[in-house]
């Protein structure tokens, strides 16, 4: 959450190049941006509430020194005072964090104490007024690293910082939140909060751990550790992300495109070294416990992971993230977990991850975005290559983590690799055929249709449990409306009170187990006036509506989401909302 950037560029243009690698940085938050240029000494501060237009034009003048954030608000309303940078009070500096300073209340009191009159709501503006006062207390001109060090130790929480000098300077730390530096063959130097967004401007990069930070000037890339100030060296490595991969490629947003794209990513997913699935089933299969773990969508595929897995005869517990603590004194270290995330960034999932740790459990990771915190702590990284993920919703990495999930349960199950390769080669072909149906044109219809609704209830059981909730997820944060996902079963202890004359309800349907269950559901709903929209591969007459999914009846849990998130962005889009860019939502929840 929260994006940072910095540049020191030779061609004076450092500004704009700040400002288009915030545009790529905007899924990290949104609220608000700011970029301060530095040249012979001065600031030229520009920030604004909303999001970046690509076609603004910045007011500071040409500088080779620039550093910008793009904010999601946590401490303090969204307003032009409390964008980032901050710029210090004496004029000698100016900072942006991603983060939060969670013993910001008293080092805020002690400040205030001392006579420090604060601007901002924020609690970055407590970072600025520490170094701004040691800086004070030691005569210096602008920040020196010992001082910037100094203050850092007294922060508490996950904040990654960095600052611009009167000298033209950055020095940046990280804590928590990514912070990664590259640099182009021109001799530009860059930071930012990822990989992806360096793309364009660098090619080459290297990643700084927590507790590490950097002094850049046109000269010279100095990385240190923050406890003891020692230089370090880091090693560098290419860019292979092609800085087409961050356009939408001719669709009108991220989200569809990335929604589209799964017709051929999904396969990337099951190229998977066999060595490491091998080793990770041997783990699964002699832990004493089985944990998966995850957040938000990413929680719904760890569910369901640890659904297929029990199916297996593997007696898995899932965790949300969020929710993990009371599970602490039961952690040891014959346990294995499984952490699925797109970033591998998400504070509430590596904090488990670090408890999980300290116990000795072993950890496997699958996770979309390269160099991530959570794939340098495991012990058996995956990545799920389906390439970056710009709309803020989770579509194709999620469907994802649910294919590397059922490869896990199918290698239990007996299967090869290579059979479930096909498999899902098949299925490619079956969802390319019915993106090419007519089900598109009924899912627009349908969207203008339901738009208009304040509620909505999917029902699921079983295997499409979890797909029900997610359906769920993905109308609140891309379509506003309130949703709510519940197993078919749970109807009966309370929900069907909510059910009126023409209330909305999608039926999640399989040819399983479950399946008489879930059209009893279904009826139950129908007869108290519910309008019932079936989705499954095979239509039913207690469906008002029928959304026809593909064939492959094993993968249909996948199959369940593809509709949800079209039906969704349709929605959205019927409504003018931005379904790249929900209101409130970030990608990468650094925060707790
Ligand atoms: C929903 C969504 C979020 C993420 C969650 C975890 O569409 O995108 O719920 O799934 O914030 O993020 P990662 O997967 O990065 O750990």
């Amino acid at each position: 959450m929260c994006g940072i950037y910095g540049a020191i560029v030779s061609n004076q243009d450092a500004g704009s190049v700040v400002y288009h690698g915030l545009k790529r940085l905007e899924y990290r938050g949104y609220d608000s941006w700011g970029v301060v240029v530095t040249r012979a000494g001065d600031f030229f501060i520009e920030k604004q509430v909303g999001k970046i237009d690509k076609n603004h034009q910045l007011s500071a003048p040409p500088a080779q020194v620039a550093i910008g954030h793009t904010r999601w608000a946590t401490h303090g309303r969204v307003t032009q005072v409390n964008a980032h940078p901050h710029l210090a009070q004496n004029g000698s500096f100016a900072l942006v964090q991603n983060g939060v300073v969670e013993n910001y209340q008293q080092l805020q009191e002690k400040l205030v104490s001392q006579g420090y009159d604060f601007i901002s709501q924020t609690d970055t503006e407590v970072i600025v007024a520490l170094i701004e006062q040691l800086e004070t207390r030691k005569h210096e001109t602008e920040p020196s690293v010992a001082t910037v060090r100094q203050v850092f130790s007294q922060l508490r929480g996950r904040n990654t910082i960095a600052l611009v000098t009167q000298s033209g300077k950055i020095i940046a730390i990280r804590q928590g939140s990514p912070l990664v530096v590259g640099k182009n063959k021109q001799g530009d130097i860059f930071i930012s909060s990822d990989v992806l967004s360096l793309a364009p401007d660098a090619n080459e990069y290297f990643i700084l751990d927590h507790g590490q930070g950097v002094i850049v000037t046109c000269k010279k890339i100095q990385p240190f550790v923050v406890k003891t100030g020692k230089k370090i060296s880091l090693e560098y490595q290419p860019i292979k992300i092609s800085s087409t991969a961050l356009d939408t490629a001719g669709f009108d947003h991220f989200m569809l495109k990335e929604i589209y794209e799964q017709t051929e990513v999904l396969n990337n997913v099951t190229e998977q070294p066999q060595k490491q699935l091998t080793a990770l089933v041997t783990e699964i299969k002699k832990a004493n416990r089985v944990y998966t773990l995850g957040a938000g969508s990413a929680s719904f595929a760890a569910e369901q992971l640890a659904f297929w897995l029990r199916e297996q005869g593997v007696l898995t517990t899932a965790l949300k993230s969020y929710e993990a603590r009371s599970y602490q004194n039961l952690f040891s270290s014959n346990d294995l977990c499984i952490a699925i995330s797109q970033s591998g960034e998400t504070a509430d999932t590596n904090e488990v991850v670090e408890w999980l740790l300290q116990f000795g459990v072993k950890l496997a990771s699958i996770v979309n975005m390269p160099g991530s915190t959570l794939t340098a702590l495991s012990d058996l990284p995956f990545m799920l290559q389906v390439g970056p993920e710009v709309g803020v919703a989770s579509t194709k990495a999620l469907s994802g983590q649910m294919i590397w999930s059922k490869l896990l349960s199918e290698l239990i199950a007996g299967k090869t690799l290579l059979a479930y390769q096909k498999q899902v080669q098949e299925y490619s072909k079956q969802l390319q055929n019915w993106f090419e149906s007519q089900v598109i044109g009924q899912l627009q219809s349908l969207a203008k249709e339901l738009a208009n609704h304040k509620h909505l209830f999917v029902l699921g059981r079983g295997q499409l449990y979890m797909p029900a909730l997610e359906f769920a997820l993905k109308m609140k944060e891309i379509s506003y409306i309130h949703a709510e996902g519940f197993s078919g079963g749970e109807l009966k202890h309370g929900v069907i009170a909510l059910i009126e004359q023409g209330t909305p309800v999608v039926c999640l349907v399989a040819k399983d187990k479950e399946k008489n269950d879930m059209l009893s559901a279904a009826a139950e709903v129908k007869a108290r006036g519910a309008r019932v929209i079936g989705v499954s591969i095979e239509n039913n007459q207690l469906f008002d509506d029928w959304i026809r999914l593909p064939k492959a009846s094993e993968l249909v849990a996948i199959s369940c989401f593809i509709p949800a998130q079209l039906l969704t962005y349709y929605m959205a889009v019927e409504q003018a909302y931005d379904p790249d860019k929900p209101r409130n939502l970030a990608k990468s929840v650094t925060v707790k």
